[in-house]
């Protein structure tokens, strides 16, 4: 079907690589007219002869043209590499626009910058929105999620260009919603892409225990992965990985053991540790998942050190399909303190940016069109429903449930792990997350005493109240005079 095109475009789009591309289609494909730029203009030329021909889509060749061709307020969507390329195409628009337009930059871009672009942009009378958008190429072609934030006056005028071309739930509630201000959008996506790192690690400890300690095939696997991705771990990452385990290279022989044990990164993962560790929020789980990576990526030291430390031999004499269901529910439990963690980062990001996040919302969002998307969102869409203040998902009634449920066969398995000399740093720093959260009492007290001893940093007591603070002389030979009690 030819859609009709519009004397002025509704977008306009800046950046043809596959994500741009497909975005474009989408809009199209529901009845949006859009303008396609990018910076080496032959780009442009062969989309416009190619996957835009016919379409509600025109092609311009300079930033000008791009401008004098959209409807006002003026949108246009950066969808070009973070960083630098961002800042060089909101100065190079900056003249052309006039008061009220939108400039929306759909890239993967660490939320500081968005913070400081919406101040910039507002400052010239422009608004500014940061989305970040999931799904891949697919997604951006069919569906994908999108997380805006940072203007919102320019939310009214975006809104039903993006709520059109978002993943739907199965109510046709569109995976896209206002988050909240400055870079509260690109916060929100790097904290998806921390639990993606999260998630596609968990998945990998769970495959190599299946592959190293329960010697299985990857047909094997693929069958374990069909079955889990029929209940509770239902979701977009078990199902490719169901479908790369019976993938298989020309000779016959499966793919994925044809592929260099070398993990890459762009950076979200790292950005998501660095936010908790600057806000002071224990997110062990993306942080182990980081260094997972980083660890993988030391291949030539692995391999030379493989040599000459040496470690137990995994054997497993038990039952299979027991510790198979043992691994699954290991798989669910620690996912739920990986989003626990997540949402505490959110929560504690919100208190500092002054945003107004909403935790169900987020869930939704999340629910249908990313690379997280999951059953077991709408789980967490209910828990926050049902409590919109829950300080942390563990303590939702349905998942504390899930977990105890889970805790045995979880620590079994973290067991198996630790004995049989399998690395599984996200499922055991979970599972260390899980106990000294429901731990009254802390080793924190010998700690506080050794900060003292050494240094006189003094401690609080259980028989005094909060915030008195003392210091003991504790070798005879100091001082009885105090540092000061400043936490970081
Ligand atoms: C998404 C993905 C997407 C991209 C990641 C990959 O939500 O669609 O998260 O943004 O795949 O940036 O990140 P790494 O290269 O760091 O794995």
């Amino acid at each position: 079907m030819i859609l009709p095109m519009k004397e002025l475009s509704d977008i306009g789009l800046v950046g043809l690589a596959v994500m741009g591309e497909n975005l474009i289609l989408n809009m199209a494909s529901k009845g949006y007219t859009v303008t396609a730029y990018n910076r080496s203009t032959e780009k442009v030329d062969a989309f416009m002869a190619g996957r835009a021909a016919g379409k509600s889509i025109r092609g311009a060749h300079s930033v000008e043209e791009l401008v004098k061709s959209l409807a006002k307020p003026r949108k246009i969507m950066l969808m070009v590499k973070a960083g630098a390329p961002v800042d060089s195409f909101i100065e190079q628009l900056i003249p052309h626009l006039d008061k009220g337009d939108i400039i929306i930059d759909g890239g993967n871009t660490h939320f500081p910058d968005t913070n400081r672009r919406v101040e910039l942009c507002e400052s010239k009378g422009l608004l500014f929105v940061g989305a970040g958008v999931s799904g891949g190429e697919e997604g951006a072609l069919t569906g994908p999620s999108i997380m805006p934030g940072g203007s919102k006056a320019a939310w009214e005028s975006v809104k039903p260009i993006f709520q059109g071309i978002s993943a739907k739930v199965d109510d046709g509630t569109p995976c896209c919603d206002w988050v909240g201000e400055n870079g509260a959008g690109h916060f929100v996506k790097m904290v998806h892409n921390g639990i993606e790192y999260g998630d596609m690690q968990l998945i990998c400890e769970a495959y190599q225990v299946m592959k190293d300690l329960l010697g299985m095939s990857a047909d094997d696997m693929h069958e374990v992965f069909a079955e889990w991705n029929e209940g509770e771990l239902d979701s977009y990452l078990t199902e490719i990985t169901r479908d790369i385990l019976k993938t298989k290279d020309e000779d016959g022989a499966p793919l994925v053991d044809k592929i260099l044990d070398t993990a890459g990164q762009k950076g979200t993962g790292k950005w998501t540790g660095v936010a908790a560790l600057e806000m002071g929020v224990p997110l062990t789980l993306i942080g182990e998942a980081v260094f997972a990576r980083c660890l993988s990526a030391q291949k030539e030291e692995r391999v030379e050190a493989s040599k000459v430390i040496s470690g137990p031999t995994p054997s497993f004499d038990g039952d299979k399909k027991a510790f198979i269901e043992d691994l699954r529910n290991a798989l669910f439990a620690a996912k739920i303190v990986s989003y626990a963690q997540g949402y505490v980062l959110m929560r504690e990001a919100a208190n500092e940016y002054g945003w107004e996040l909403n935790n169900g919302g987020i869930a939704l969002m999340w629910r249908g069109g990313c690379i997280i998307r999951s059953a077991f969102l709408g789980n967490i869409k209910e828990a926050f429903d049902n409590n919109p203040a829950l300080k942390n998902l563990l303590l939702d009634p349905y998942f504390q449930q899930r977990v105890e449920a889970a805790q045995a066969g979880w620590r079994r398995v973290v067991a198996a792990a630790t004995i049989n000399g399998i690395p599984a740093p996200t499922l055991t720093s979970a599972l260390s997350y899980f106990d000294g959260y429901r731990t009254a009492r802390l080793p924190a007290n010998l700690l506080q005493a050794q900060r003292d001893f050494f240094g006189a940093h003094t401690y609080e007591r259980t028989d005094k109240p909060r915030g008195e603070f003392f210091h003991t002389n504790w070798t005879g030979r100091g001082g009885d005079t105090s540092s000061s009690t400043y936490n970081a």
